[in-house]
């Protein structure tokens, strides 16, 4: 197994030593992957911090394999806090995004017309929570409008909307699953705070992919998966809750042993840290390989890798636009590297297959994804490109040559 050191040596700023990094990545040489908003591909010390656990586990027992590597699971959260510019005690791990959202809106105590103020291009699974909520609850939905400019949420539109109406949860996706739209959550959270509104934000696709500082961005809760851009395991997400959500005494609906320690026959009382989101049994070789991958994260840069990633996926963007029968449909001044099209000529499921063939991984988004945008775009379904650090400009490349063939054999 190869030293991950080497990965990092000699790295100057601004450059990433991208030949380093891609030994560092089995997958680099099996396929074209350009699929990272669905999962990034797992580097070797990742993948080596969860073979060593299983085999431990098998080795010496499951609890006693996770007691051996407390300080390796505890850096699943010092790493989080690193990365995010918080503490270890303001994190949660969970299964998934999703996982880690419900369990954020579950300590919400909604109320009958309480509003909870969103946008039109928040994450599906999102939109389907708040719609639950409504259906149980009685919560009323708003979505602010998006700037007629195309630049995303309208800002001073949500900002009057908060004034008027009060929300109890002000929830927005940063980066949204259908396109390469950057939301400005910094510049809502000022409001957030000004008004002293409880502020979440879905950071699902921008973590790993930009610097994210939930002091800078000013949000109460934030969620993101571990698979995507940071490059972790699947069936990983984590939690931030911040410390005024912690002294407000906020818990989820549901609270376990771990979360709560139950310290008479008819009370239990909620651990201080964000722990109580948690709950007590976990996948300890999915927590060390998303703690490998952080570390990593960290130290590749997310400084170089928010330049180099979504330059990449601007090289690609401006390669399909150019070609006849392609549509490039990624909104805002300085997109992420979600790069979504329709072409013309093709059902969905042969095109991604077409790529497929070609070993170039990609995704497709249907309409009931993003109800609001596609409508706004009059798009049934898309094709998603979404290019990492790791990737070349020759695989970009590659990648616009397949799209331009496929394009011209449609016609
Ligand atoms: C913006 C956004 N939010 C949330 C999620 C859900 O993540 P998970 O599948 O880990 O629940 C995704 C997944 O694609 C996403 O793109």
């Amino acid at each position: 197994m190869k030293n991950h050191d080497s990965a990092f040596a000699g790295t100057s700023e601004p450059l990433l030593d991208l030949a380093a990094l891609r030994a560092d990545t089995p997958g680099c040489e099996e396929v074209i992957h350009f699929n990272n908003a669905g999962c990034g591909l797992m580097a070797r010390p990742v993948l080596q911090a969860m073979l060593d656990h299983l085999r431990l586990e098998a080795a010496i027992g499951g609890y006693e394999a996770s007691a051996a590597r407390a300080g390796e699971v505890a850096d699943f959260y010092a790493s989080l806090a690193e990365l995010l510019g918080t503490r270890p005690g303001n994190i949660a791990f969970a299964a998934s995004a999703t996982h880690a959202y419900t369990k954020a809106l579950s300590a919400i105590d909604f109320r009958p017309d309480d509003v909870i103020l969103t946008t039109r291009n928040d994450f599906i699974s999102n939109q389907i929570a708040f719609l639950a909520l409504r259906k149980r609850h009685g919560v009323r939905i708003v979505h602010a409008p998006d700037h007629p400019d195309g630049s995303g949420v309208d800002v001073d539109a949500m900002a009057a909307l908060m004034r008027s109406h009060r929300p109890r949860l002000v929830a927005v996706t940063h980066v949204p699953t259908n396109s390469g739209l950057v939301q400005p959550v910094a510049e809502i959270g000022r409001h957030c705070r000004e008004l002293d509104l409880l502020y979440l934000v879905d950071a699902c696709q921008s973590v790993g992919q930009y610097p994210v500082d939930v002091e800078e961005i000013g949000c109460d809760l934030l969620t993101a998966t571990c698979r995507k851009f940071l490059r972790g395991p699947r069936g990983s997400g984590f939690l931030y809750v911040s410390d005024r959500v912690l002294q407000a005494g906020c818990e989820p609906l549901y609270i376990d042993m771990h979360g709560a320690r139950w310290v008479a026959p008819g009370y239990y009382r909620p651990v201080d840290t964000a722990a109580r989101f948690e709950e007590w049994e976990f996948p300890y070789a999915t927590v060390l390989g998303c703690a490998a991958a952080t570390r990593y994260a960290l130290r590749v840069g997310l400084e170089p890798v928010s330049r180099r990633t979504p330059a990449l996926a601007g090289r690609l963007r401006e390669q399909l636009a150019a070609l006849a029968g392609v549509r490039t449909l990624d909104g805002g001044p300085a997109p992420a590297a979600l790069v979504t099209f329709t072409i013309e000529g093709w059902e969905a499921a042969p095109f991604k297959a077409a790529l497929d063939e070609r070993r170039i991984n990609s995704a497709l988004s249907y309409r009931e994804f993003a109800q609001y945008d596609f409508a706004d775009k009059d798009v049934e379904w898309c094709l998603r490109l979404s290019p990492h650090y790791y990737n070349t400009e020759d695989e970009v490349d590659a990648v616009a040559g397949a799209v331009a063939e496929l394009a011209r054999s449609a016609r």
